[in-house]
């Protein structure tokens, strides 16, 4: 007859042995418990996949910024600091988070506007800014209204947006994303796109898709694979969301030669 195995055991791992036999219909019972438990464990756990859905983005986004997100390092992300040198005035940094990439280079005597639709983020993207006592417009403002933007740049900064913006259901979004870049930057002005790959467990683009995606009115300058640094109080808490090291992203610079 039956030895009670434990949920906890079983969702572990736990091998069935002779002494731990249990009859069928609890085997069922027990098998339909571990389904619920697992997807009660699923959705509670760090999905970005799931907020890769245009109208449930920005609440997913808002959500993160009540915890610690993941990108969120204080700093720039490296490659950043490696063209630094390359930037020109003025400069977008499009769903800026809290700042830290605009903050950079405002620090470096650039004028700088940064843009997300998180309200929290800017928040705390203004609140860092005037701790420094640097000057940078942070603007709640969703990066698909680009199109209808006034405003003209000579660099863009990408920092993590584009990948969401890659699955196959977001193809419109992207579509108006990029046409919406191309309207904000000047002909010859440059955008500095960090994202992730097609093997990042997120999900991304591939080296192909992306120079597809930049085809007509781009030059794709140079693209280079690199690591993505991760907040680590975010790792502590959620071990296993990225692969040890760190995601695989793509760092490419990609010319706007005109409308
Ligand atoms: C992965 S985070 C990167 C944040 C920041 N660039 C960094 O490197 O720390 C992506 C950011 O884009 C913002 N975002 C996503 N979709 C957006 C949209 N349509 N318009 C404006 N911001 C957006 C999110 O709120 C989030 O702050």
């Amino acid at each position: 007859m039956v030895a009670m195995i434990g949920i906890e055991d079983l969702m572990n791992g736990a091998e069935t042995d002779s002494d731990r036999l249990v009859d069928t219909d609890t085997m069922i019972h027990f098998l339909k418990v571990i389904r619920l438990c697992t997807k009660e464990k699923e959705t509670m756990k760090y999905d970005p996949k799931a907020m890769q859905n245009y109208n449930s983005t920005q609440e997913g986004f808002a959500e993160h910024y009540n915890a610690t997100p993941p990108w969120d390092i204080g700093k720039p992300q490296a490659p950043f600091f490696t063209v630094s040198d390359q930037i020109k005035s003025p400069v977008l940094d499009v769903g800026c988070g809290t700042g830290s990439t605009s903050i950079f280079f405002a620090s470096k005597g650039h004028d700088v506007t940064g843009i997300d639709f998180v309200e929290k983020a800017i928040q705390c993207a203004r609140e860092k800014a005037a701790k420094q006592d640097l000057s940078v417009r942070f603007q709640i403002k969703d990066a698909m209204t680009l199109v209808n933007w006034d405003e003209r740049f000579y660099s863009v900064i990408d920092s993590g947006l584009f990948h969401i913006y890659v699955g196959k259901e977001q193809k419109r979004e992207q579509r108006r994303y990029v046409q919406g870049l191309a309207h904000v930057l000047k002909p010859g002005g440059r955008l500095f796109l960090l994202s992730f790959t097609d093997e990042a467990p997120e999900g991304g683009v591939s080296e192909q898709e992306l120079s597809d995606i930049f085809a007509d009115g781009w030059e794709l300058e140079s693209i280079q694979q690199v690591i993505g640094e991760i907040n680590p109080t975010f790792l502590a808490e959620h071990p296993k969301a990225f692969p040890a090291g760190g995601p695989k992203m793509w760092f490419a610079i990609i010319r706007h030669i005109g409308n």
